[in-house]
């Protein structure tokens, strides 16, 4: 399996994968987050990276910064979208995309990573609601238990609290 980055020439690739994942409901609106990620400012450092098996992508993740409105000295990234192709599912695909963006992070001065996602999915790479909990997202979440993180590197913000805020993208309140 290749891991590599994404580029907007993979943007039907990805479609494809988010269609096939994802229901009706979701699928449009999910790919459409990952694609203009693609097109996002080169200068916000976001990380968008494909799973491909010969010629064909079979997952994508990508990894936003999100910043702290009052902690400038302060850095994370957001995991959002994540998905594998329903045929290629329970193959260990999104584990290695989502491991080889955290290996990414961690080389970089990133203070914490975070996901709003299920739990049990995300528990296994070291994800916990508790070191999100002082972390603030953008809008109010139907699911609070699901809003997570790692900490890569303290900083006395994480026991302060913090309010962050999104790239654009990922400022719209349906994604939330
Ligand atoms: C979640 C997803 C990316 C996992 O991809 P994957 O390549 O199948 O993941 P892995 O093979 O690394 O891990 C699979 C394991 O995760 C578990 N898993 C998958 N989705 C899960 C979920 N929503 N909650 C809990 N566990 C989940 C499976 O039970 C599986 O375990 P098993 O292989 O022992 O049965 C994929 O199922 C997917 O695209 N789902 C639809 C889109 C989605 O929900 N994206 C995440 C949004 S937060």
């Amino acid at each position: 399996m290749l891991v590599r980055n994404a580029t907007t020439f993979d943007s039907e690739a990805m479609r494809n994968v988010y269609r096939s994942a994802f229901d009706a409901s979701e699928s449009d609106i999910t790919a459409e987050l990952a694609i203009s990620l693609l097109s996002e400012s080169a200068d916000e450092e976001i990380i968008s990276l494909l799973a491909q098996r010969d010629d064909q992508v079979l997952g994508h993740v990508c990894f936003s910064p999100v910043h702290a409105l009052e902690h400038s000295n302060w850095l994370g990234y957001l995991l959002a979208p994540l998905a594998v192709m329903a045929t290629a599912q329970h193959a260990g695909i999104g584990s290695q995309l989502v491991r080889a963006g955290l290996a990414k992070l961690a080389e970089r001065e990133v203070n914490m990573v975070l996901v709003y996602g299920d739990p049990d999915y995300y528990a296994r790479f070291g994800f916990t609601a508790l070191d999100a909990a002082n972390c603030l997202p953008p809008y109010l979440l139907q699911y609070p238990m699901a809003w997570q993180a790692i900490v890569l590197r303290e900083h006395s913000a994480h026991s302060a609290g913090l309010q962050i805020r999104c790239v654009p993208a990922l400022m719209e309140p349906e994604l939330w």
